[in-house]
């Protein structure tokens, strides 16, 4: 099939509007900033930019507007050689995210607003079948309406093709939807909002995990911060450490780097865990790094630190 890729994402694109400061401004207060980045985010957008980067080809499903920020998407794909499954729209703009980043700690607060991708619906989904059955991996995340994610992910499993999905941001997920995963990847916060469970430790991760094996997912991969990753499953139960640092600029987009570069690896045929460790390096380069999308790393950068 024309345009066939190893790596199919479904999610969101937005401009990312980084604020970087030493602190938030509180309400009715205005404080100047140390920096300023506009680029290309949205956290299915990042992972397809980390999934190519990292060495994959890579096909992104999404819906844009007509404007200057669906231009940025576009000009996005065609540099990194992304192949774009896009609905382009007259009838919504772009979506944009607000991302404060203290310029001291590298952490981050975000507010995103989907815009035209919040319009992604399973027949629009249905209609990209093809190109979701042909890959070998598919990735979703919760940025447009969960029902459309869990369109992608039953396409996914009828055609054999393995399923990663980011249960981000955190909001409820449907029982049937756990059954379709072959891959969970919360963080701490969305692991304890799918289960019930307070993650601060890795044993509470392991808690966590068996709550979501008993869901129905194949493979729990909990994000833990600086502590790294916890892959659980009913054979496995291992922390992936995280990458050593020198200094972190911006965390933001650290999650799908690890994603992307995750799918990236396991359609290369790497075993799981040593997929979880290249994607532990991936993301851990894209946090020395300003911005989301223009951050991730490189196949080549990854592979020296490997
Ligand atoms: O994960 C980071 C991303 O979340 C940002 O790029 C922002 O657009 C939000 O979607």
């Amino acid at each position: 099939m024309a345009g066939q890729s190893d790596v199919v994402i479904l999610g969101i694109f937005v401009a990312d509007l980084a604020f970087y400061a030493p602190r938030m401004p509180v309400i009715g207060e205005t404080i100047a900033g140390s920096n300023f980045v506009l680029g290309p985010g949205g956290k299915g957008g990042n992972q397809a930019v980390a999934a190519a980067r990292a060495g994959a080809t890579t096909g992104f499903i999404t819906r844009l507007g007509a404007d200057n920020f669906g231009e940025l998407g576009l000009k996005t794909w065609a540099a990194e050689g992304i192949t774009a499954h896009v609905d382009q729209v007259e009838t919504d703009p772009t979506g944009a995210a607000f991302i404060f980043v203290n310029d001291v700690t590298g952490e981050n607060s975000v507010i995103v607003v989907p815009g035209a991708a919040g319009g992604i619906d399973a027949a629009m989904v249905d209609g990209y079948a093809p190109q979701i059955s042909a890959a070998k991996v598919f990735v979703t995340q919760l940025e447009q309406p969960a029902a459309a994610a869990q369109r992608g992910l039953e396409i996914a499993r009828a055609g054999g093709v393995i399923t990663l999905f980011n249960p981000a941001p955190a909001e409820d997920v449907s029982d049937e939807m756990f059954a379709l995963c072959d891959y969970i990847t919360p963080n701490e916060t969305e692991a304890e909002a799918l289960t019930g469970v307070k993650v601060e430790t890795v044993e509470d991760a392991r808690r966590a995990g068996d709550v979501l094996l008993a869901k129905g997912v194949g493979t729990a991969l909990i994000t833990l911060g600086e502590t790294g990753a916890l892959f659980h499953n009913r054979d496995v139960s291992e922390v992936i450490a995280a990458a050593k640092v020198d200094k972190v600029v911006d965390t933001t987009g650290a999650g799908d780097a690890f994603n992307g570069c995750f799918a990236a690896a396991l359609a290369r045929g790497d075993a799981p865990l040593a997929a979880a460790r290249f994607a532990s390096i991936g993301a851990g380069i894209s946090v020395t790094r300003a911005g989301t999308a223009p951050a991730m790393a490189s196949l080549a950068e990854i592979n020296v630190k490997m």
